[in-house]
């Protein structure tokens, strides 16, 4: 009788992560660096990253809380502000220090009060990226208080993501974690410097999912998930074979007493996870044969790296969820699918 199905895919990597600092860094980074050979680290942290010295010294904190005997390569981005000096960018990226550079309107998510207030600060760093090949890596919210929550992402493919990418032609940007139909449209119909990641959770989840029948914190993130119809679009993006769309996915750990607050952080630890549920999605999408190219292939190209040469395996049998991870200190962690069950498991 034959067995169960089995994938083997080139090992993906992951295009958009946050893996935080010191206990949770040591926390969460076994799960990231079973799955994964590389990540783009957010450098969200309190202070951000802003420069090369801060970003080696972060790099270096992750390299030595890597578990041992992993091969995992973290790939450092640079927090852009106001007042980033476009020779201190050029020379992280020279150094071979910064492989992107991450736009966070000021005030749109976690950690964003030192992003951009002012777009035309920053056009003289766009343009030395662009002459560079460097990318920009674009939080995609509108952070103007009065537009709805729900409506800022496609706003801000508007009003700011156009004349990006319309003044700066050759510089390549990634939307990151995109949420929206428009998005979507926004990045298929651009050319190839503009991509867009897309995080597992938002394939699988719409805000009935966290807000009907009791709010659930723990599926609360920004950009928040929309209504049905914009998940449908994102799933059929990813698994369209446009290698404008690859795999990120914006695993975001808050403690849960953070998460299960008054005021609740955004954000959802999906690392323990994330790859079932990019299978799930694609099998229900009847592309399990792009799904590679998604995890694996797609972005490497993006950025002018080799594809992975080790693999990975998915076999489609039912396994347990991940647990809640414990971290230093006492705080907890309950990983997006916690206590349910997954349709995949993933082995070397
Ligand atoms: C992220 C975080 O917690 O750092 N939160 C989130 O909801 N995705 C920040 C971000 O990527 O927006
Ligand atoms: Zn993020």
């Amino acid at each position: 009788m034959a067995g169960p199905l089995t994938l083997r895919i080139r090992r993906p990597d992951d295009w958009h992560l946050h893996l935080r600092d010191g206990a949770m860094l040591r926390a969460v980074l076994p799960a990231t660096t079973a799955r994964f050979g590389r990540a783009i680290v957010m450098p969200n942290l309190t202070p951000p990253v802003t420069d090369t010295a801060a970003a080696v010294a972060y790099r270096d904190r992750i390299l030595a809380a890597l578990p041992a005997g992993a091969a995992f390569v973290p790939l450092m981005t640079c927090y852009l502000t106001d007042r980033t000096d476009p020779d201190e960018v050029a020379h992280g990226h020279a150094q071979g220090v910064f492989t992107a550079v991450k736009l966070y309107p000021a005030g749109a998510t976690t950690n964003s009060a030192f992003g951009v207030t002012a777009w035309e600060n920053i056009r003289p760093v766009l343009a030395r990226m662009e002459k560079i090949g460097l990318p920009l890596l674009v939080h995609g919210e509108e952070a103007d208080p009065a537009i709805d929550i729900f409506d800022r992402e496609a706003v801000f493919v508007e009003r700011v993501l156009s004349w990006i990418v319309r003044d700066y032609p050759g510089l390549k940007v990634v939307l990151e974690h995109i949420t929206t139909e428009e998005g979507a449209a926004f990045v298929a119909a651009a050319g190839p410097n503009v991509a867009a990641t897309i995080t597992p959770h938002h394939l699988l989840i719409n805000r009935n999912h966290f807000l009907a029948g009791g709010i659930r914190p723990h599926l609360y993130c920004l950009p928040v998930a929309k209504r049905e119809r914009h998940r449908l679009a994102l799933r059929r993006a990813a698994a369209s074979g446009d290698p404008s769309f690859f795999l990120g996915t914006d695993s975001a750990p808050h403690p849960r007493a953070d998460k299960e607050s008054d005021c609740g952080c955004a954000g959802i630890y999906n690392a323990p996870s994330a790859l079932a549920c990019y299978a799930e999605a694609f099998e229900d999408e009847g592309a399990l044969d792009r799904l590679e190219a998604f995890c694996s292939l797609n972005g490497p190209a993006f950025y002018g790296l080799p594809a992975n040469e080790a693999t990975l395996t998915l076999t489609r049998r039912d396994s347990p969820g991940p647990s809640p991870v414990a971290v230093e200190g006492g705080a907890e962690l309950c990983p997006f699918r916690c206590g349910e069950t997954l349709r995949w498991s993933v082995g070397d």
